[in-house]
């Protein structure tokens, strides 16, 4: 794994942003993995003024996100669609036909299979973009006895429903998720995980300098023949 350091969160935006950009100008029919939270934000923003300046286009992209809560709807405010949607899509010019997404709502078994064909049938993920989660989660794979393969529905630990549940005001927080698992996502040709703050410091170390365990599901990426790791000085802030 290559760690790149930057030194705040918006030079990490601009870095990945740029990135994408190229990438997607040399290969305009790529499939993206995406990753919703605060984490991506930057990256995002730097997209899509992008996209508005006429510097990159989204036009023949297909994406598909990692995760979405179980029990809301799709079009609920805090549903990961939603945060797509305000925060990307909308801002692109991105054909929505192109846009897949776990159903939360769906059987997950079914749901599970669905996502995987699809995936395979747009050729499998060319880049996948991750956060990290304060228990070195990527996507809803918590800590675990064994690491995951395809999606599947989880039981969120109380560790990410603390973090997340900040951003529900009218219901409680769904309890559940439905996640790609660890080896879709590690399926894909290259990754892109991004950690930014201090919170995520201790997450980091165990993912990069600790053994490979599901305990910290991150640290499976040290067996990734491309991932990146993009790290502000405050989530690079524990390392040796
Ligand atoms: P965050 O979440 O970007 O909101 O910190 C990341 C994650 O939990 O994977």
């Amino acid at each position: 794994m290559e760690l790149k350091i930057f030194k705040n969160p918006e030079e990490i935006g601009e870095a990945c942003g740029k990135l994408y950009a190229d990438y997607i100008n040399s290969n305009p029919r790529c499939v993206l993995g995406l990753a919703t939270g605060a984490t991506p934000l930057p990256t995002y923003k730097c997209l899509s003024r992008m996209c508005g300046e006429g510097k990159v286009s989204f036009k023949d992209v297909s994406t598909f996100n990692l995760d979405e809560y179980c029990d809301i709807p799709k079009t609920h405010k805090n549903s990961f669609y939603t945060f797509m949607c305000e925060n990307l899509f909308s801002k692109t010019d991105i054909n929505m036909d192109n846009v897949d997404f776990l159903d939360g709502n769906a059987d997950p078994q079914e749901e599970s299979e669905r996502y995987a064909k699809a995936i395979l049938d747009k050729g499998g993920i060319d880049i996948q973009l991750l956060g990290i989660g304060r228990n070195g989660h990527i996507a809803f794979n918590e800590p675990a006895d064994s690491f995951s393969d395809e999606a599947y529905k989880v039981k969120l630990t109380d560790s990410t429903i603390e973090a997340n549940s900040i951003y529900f005001d009218d219901i409680p927080m769904p309890r559940y998720a439905v996640t790609m698992g660890i080896g879709s996502i590690m399926r894909a040709k290259k990754i892109i995980l991004i950690a930014t703050g201090k919170s995520k410091a201790g997450a980091v170390l165990d993912m990069t300098e600790g053994p490979v365990t599901p305990r910290c599901p991150a640290s499976i990426l040290q067996q990734h023949s491309d991932a990146v790791i993009f790290l502000d000085e405050d989530a690079a802030s524990l390392l040796r």
